[in-house]
């Protein structure tokens, strides 16, 4: 049966302003997502059984509906049910290299490609805008997935502005293993303590999301300046998480007190922190002065990179 090989890349927020609540109980957001080398990497592959299986090696993910890219099968078999028909149903292998529940989009960017492979699979040539379309139904960070790079992304965060590539800022991400942030807890207790009314002004909500466009981060990425735009990150959901998770704080000040780090921010909801550096050898360096700093087995930390793309096919059977 034919299969197909991709690889699906992680990625931070290097900008995440939360502009005010809406009435569907999200967030209307402002952010700059940026794809990352840290991957997965996704089998799917076509069965002569009507159903949808998935293979994790990773035992926190779930294997069952609950599973994203589980969901994203079941979204193509509603969409395309004559192709379903055609082809039968769907295996998929997760080979997760991406921490889970970090704020890198691990779910998010797995329902991505396994939107990508059944679009292969069952040659259906749905565009980027197709793809993008139909992962906005499962989740706000899937359509970014599907394309990857740099963008800007308003709405949920479905609402996607390519920007150009940032190829080769070096990244350390550091994570503790055993923790893990809900991202509908951290929007929710946002809400709580700082949310406001700003929304019902819809032109003001207008002027503050196109304001990104013209911010100081995007100017720092258009001139490609790795050390302006670690001066420019920005997280609000760090004004939740931080004083709920004092070990993320603590690997923020860790990383600051470093040599060579550019700057240093949580990732979407967390708990993965993030340092950016100019040079691969500083980024190893700092992961293993870190290593020395925070004796914990707990820690997880891997030295990456920015990406210019997101969904990628590497073979096909
Ligand atoms: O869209 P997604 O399912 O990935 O979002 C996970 C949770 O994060 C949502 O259930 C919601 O609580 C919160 N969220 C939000 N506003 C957004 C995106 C996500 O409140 N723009």
């Amino acid at each position: 049966m034919p299969s197909y090989s991709l690889i699906a890349p992680a990625k931070i927020n290097l900008y995440l302003e939360i502009l005010g609540d809406r009435s569907d109980g999200y967030h209307e957001l402002a952010m700059i997502l940026q794809s990352i080398g840290l991957a997965d990497q996704i089998n799917v592959r076509s069965i002569s059984t009507d159903s949808i299986v998935v293979h994790c090696n990773h035992p926190q993910v779930p294997t069952d509906q609950s599973n994203l890219g589980y969901r994203a099968a079941e979204l193509m078999v509603r969409q395309f049910p004559k192709a379903f028909a055609k082809y039968g149903g769907v295996e998929i292998t997760l080979n997760k290299q991406i921490p889970v529940a970090a704020g890198l989009a691990g779910g998010s960017t797995n329902a991505a490609a396994v939107l990508v492979g059944i679009d292969l699979l069952w040659k259906l040539g749905l565009t980027q805008s197709e793809l993008e379309e139909l992962g906005g139904t499962l989740g706000s960070d899937v359509p970014f997935c599907v394309g990857g790079g740099t963008a800007i992304a308003t709405g949920r965060g479905e609402q996607l502005s390519p920007l150009p590539s940032l190829d080769s800022i070096y990244i350390v991400l550091a994570k503790y293993r055993s923790l893990e942030v809900s991202t509908a807890w951290a929007y929710k207790t946002y809400r709580q303590q700082f949310g406001n009314s700003d929304l019902r002004d819809s032109d003001n909500l207008a002027a503050r999301a196109s304001a990104v466009h013209s911010g100081a981060i995007v100017k720092a990425i258009l001139d490609k300046d790795p050390g302006e735009i670690a001066q420019k990150l920005h997280n609000d959901l760090e004004r939740v998480v931080l004083p709920a998770y004092p070990q993320v704080l603590q690997l923020q000040e860790v990383f600051a007190n470093q040599e060579g780090v550019l700057g240093t921010m949580m990732s979407g909801s967390g708990p993965t922190v993030f340092a950016l550096f100019e040079s691969q050898q500083q980024a190893e360096e700092v992961k293993l002065q870190v290593r020395e700093a925070i004796i914990d087995e707990d820690l997880e930390l891997f030295v990456t990179r920015t990406i210019t793309h997101g969904i990628q096919v590497v073979s096909s059977v």
